[in-house]
């Protein structure tokens, strides 16, 4: 099938290629006219916002 690396997009993420915001950015709608959510929450679970030292970076190593 001729397939080699780079032939399809990687859509995982945001960085590389649109993925999930092909559909979820918030220009899209469904057959019923309502727009496709991006709102963050509904895919991301988000544990730490504003907070200037979060104890999850801690948790995780990372600090
Ligand atoms: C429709 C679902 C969806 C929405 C909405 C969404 N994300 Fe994501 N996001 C994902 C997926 C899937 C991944 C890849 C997860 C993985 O690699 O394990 C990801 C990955 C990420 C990453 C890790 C870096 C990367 O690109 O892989 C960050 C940071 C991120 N999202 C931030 C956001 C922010 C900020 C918003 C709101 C503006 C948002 N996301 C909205 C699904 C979504
Ligand atoms: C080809 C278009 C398309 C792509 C790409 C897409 N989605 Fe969706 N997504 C939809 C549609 C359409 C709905 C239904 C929206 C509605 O009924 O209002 C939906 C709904 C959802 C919902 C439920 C939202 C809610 O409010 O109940 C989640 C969660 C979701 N998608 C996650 C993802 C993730 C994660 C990715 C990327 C891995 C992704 N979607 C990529 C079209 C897409």
């Amino acid at each position: 099938m001729k397939v080699t690396w780079g032939t399809h997009p990687n859509n995982l993420g945001h960085n590389d290629y649109p993925g999930c915001f092909r559909c979820h950015d918030g220009n899209h709608n469904d057959k019923t006219g309502k727009t496709i959510t991006n709102d963050c929450s509904t895919c991301h679970n988000l544990l730490a916002v504003d907070e200037t030292d979060p104890k999850q970076l801690a948790a995780i190593g990372l600090q």
